[in-house]
């Protein structure tokens, strides 16, 4: 049923590829997304129910590429810089159609013994990067969410005081509580939730005017719940938060951690490939110091979704969390006297595992260390040039910049500068947004900052351009104005 022979498999795959290569060489002149409603695409796809009969393959594949390339919203646009989304790269692609061809299962070493191998190269090249120790332990995943998570099952199993493995939560008289900034990413609350901590147990630390983590909060709230009898067990500062790109003060961080004795884990998901610059932020020198460091490779680092990675720095943290030694899986057993090699999936949650290492792995060895920091360089640069452009506008208000994140927003010349009392600037924003989205020259989001509402761009394409970043505030600034038009109140005017 699913085999095809190798004239078969040649014949399509070339058809696919020629397609493939026309759709990235049409990218700078589509829209970004034909912005359609959900039930135009429904409409597009096969009526009534599950397929009786099958289809011959040459004619699924010459529908399918179209029905994609014409109705998705392409991240691989030079004008695409919403989220935290990367142009995913040609040579990425061609690594996940390798990948699948072998289709080695990462789990253990004996079905995927090169593949492995492998992924133990990219952990230790991805922690060469940043500057965390290359003898670390790690495991690729399949994002940021699941890196973090990683990490904090990690940290929980490490600084319990009693077996948390074995006993639950419920072995335990001491509530764990870890500490973030109010600006991290959401998915400290599913770990929370799911390690069974629950929502109690996070500390969200208030920040400072550049959205990082104020420090001195973070000592006063620790030093509460020792007061009250809760067992602290983590701190986990972001390096490069998701709404504004900000870094916190990482340095401080690690000393209060060592301090008191707690579990230090950065979240650099986004930022971490920032700290291979010899510029780069001093706060991003210290992700050497962190218990575990989580990492995403489909980030900035352009690997197609998905990849990210768990690195922590005691080889063994993953294992304690993690490992279960079940009689069906005989692992123990030495080869020619050499020990074994690592059986992936006693570090995490997955058993069966694909091989995400492979695209990293290219991605890494095609671009050089030299390749990375030049394309890291050029995103940061961009996004610097958008927020200057934004602060000379006569329309546009620059709100923050980091790393390659800038947020501005659009504010009528007519309207006085300033606070936004009525929150009429949000609701036109955020109206804005909506229409810029569905236009589809640009494509950005938003973030809130300090409650308000600014739009976003995050470069992470290495197919922007100077001249992508310099069409923006016009498009901006006009479709502002229209909106402006209709929106305004009389009472504002
Ligand atoms: C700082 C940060 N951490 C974690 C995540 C989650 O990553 P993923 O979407 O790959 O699961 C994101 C996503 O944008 C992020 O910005």
């Amino acid at each position: 049923m699913a085999d095809l022979d190798s004239e078969e498999f040649r014949a399509a795959a070339h058809t696919l590829v020629d397609q493939i290569a026309d759709f990235y060489a049409s990218l700078p002149t589509r829209r970004v997304t034909p912005g359609e409603k959900p039930s135009e695409l429904r409409a597009l796809l096969p009526a009534n129910g599950l397929p009786e009969s099958g289809q011959p393959v040459d004619e699924l594949l010459a529908e399918v590429g179209p029905l994609l390339f014409d109705h998705s919203v392409h991240n691989g646009h030079p004008r695409f810089m919403a989220y935290i989304t990367s142009s995913g790269s040609p040579l990425g692609a061609l690594a996940d159609l390798l990948a699948a061809a072998v289709n080695p299962n990462l789990g253990r070493w004996d079905c995927g013994p090169m593949a492995t191998e492998i992924e133990g190269q990219v952990i230790r090249w991805l922690a060469e990067l940043i500057g965390y120790p290359p003898d670390c332990g790690g495991l690729m995943t399949s994002g940021g969410n699941m890196a973090n998570f990683l990490a904090f099952v990690a940290a929980r199993k490490a600084m319990a005081t009693w077996d948390v493995r074995e006993q639950g939560l419920a072995g335990g008289t001491q509530a764990l509580t870890a500490y973030v900034s109010a600006e991290a990413h959401t998915w400290v609350d599913k770990a929370a939730d799911v390690a069974g901590l629950g929502a109690q147990a996070i500390r969200w630390v208030a920040t400072d005017d550049k959205q990082r983590l104020c420090p001195d909060e973070l000592t006063r709230l620790i030093a509460a719940d020792k007061a009250a009898g809760c067992l602290p067990f983590m701190v986990v500062g972001t390096a490069g938060t998701t709404g504004t790109g900000a870094i916190d003060p990482l340095p401080e961080l690690a000393n209060i951690a060592a301090a008191e004795g707690l579990w230090f884990h950065v979240d650099g998901a986004y930022g971490a490939p920032a700290a291979a610059l010899p510029e780069a932020p001093v706060e991003l020198q210290s992700l050497e110091r962190a218990d575990s460091v989580a990492i995403d490779p489909h980030k900035w680092l352009y690997a197609p979704l998905e990849a990210g990675c768990t690195l922590v720095r005691d080889a063994d943290a993953l294992p304690a969390a993690f490992s279960f030694l079940p009689s069906y899986y005989k692992l123990d057993e030495r080869v020619d006297g050499e020990a074994p090699g690592v059986n992936y999936y006693n570090l995490g949650m997955q058993n069966s595992r694909g091989f995400r290492a492979l695209k990293v792995w290219l991605g890494l060895r095609a671009a050089g260390r030299q390749g990375v920091v030049a394309a890291v360089r050029k995103d940061i640069a961009l996004s610097r040039r958008l927020y200057e452009q934004a602060e000379k506008h006569p329309e546009l208000e620059a709100g923050t910049q980091s790393l390659s994140i800038a947020t501005f927003r659009y504010r009528p010349a007519s309207l006085t500068a300033g606070p936004d009392p009525d929150g009429y600037l949000d609701r036109l924003n955020r109206r804005l947004l909506v229409d810029l989205q569905r236009d589809g020259r640009i494509f950005v989001s938003n973030a809130v900052v300090d409650g308000d509402y600014w739009l976003r761009a995050c470069v992470v394409n290495f197919r922007t351009t100077a001249d992508d970043i310099d069409a923006i505030p016009d498009i901006v600034a006009r479709m502002g104005r229209h909106l402006d038009g209709e929106l305004r109140p009389a009472s504002m005017r």
